[in-house]
């Protein structure tokens, strides 16, 4: 799977967006190491802090089917600009794909960063080993 199949999926992901209160609408893409794509949309509630968004609920929906390890993430929105992922989010793809792929588009142009350049100086699971 190339990356612009990748966006592409974002793109299907964003059509089940559940916005009612932001009305801003992200989808994203995962790329599992074992080759598998699963899709995600962000969810709002009403109380809005209960919030998922969109490359958690891709990422949860990978997790939960016993895929752990992330190769490549794409994120999308409606907007007309580029929409890189909050900082929960980096937290979160940081634990399941250190070193992966961040894969951020408008329309179909799309721009290709490592994980490690918009989330320098990270914290992940290897740091609470006690003898690293
Ligand atoms: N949102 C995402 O889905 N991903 C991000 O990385 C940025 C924010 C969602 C959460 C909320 O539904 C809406 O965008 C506005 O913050």
């Amino acid at each position: 799977m190339d990356y612009l199949e990748l966006v592409k999926k974002a793109y299907e992901g964003m059509e089940n967006a559940y916005v009612p209160y932001s009305k801003f609408k992200v989808g994203a893409a995962v790329l599992t190491k074992s080759g598998k794509v699963y899709t995600g949309c962000n969810i709002e509630n009403a109380s809005y802090g209960a919030t998922n968004c969109a490359e958690r609920t891709a990422i949860f929906k990978a997790v939960s089917e016993g895929e752990k390890e992330i190769e490549a993430i794409a994120i999308v929105s409606a907007t007309e600009d580029y929409t890189f992922p909050c900082g929960i989010c980096r937290q979160v793809i940081r634990e399941f794909g250190k070193g992966c792929k961040v894969i951020i588009a408008k329309g179909l142009e799309y721009r290709v960063f490592d994980l490690n350049e918009i989330l320098p100086y990270d914290f992940g699971p290897e740091d609470l080993l006690e003898d690293k």
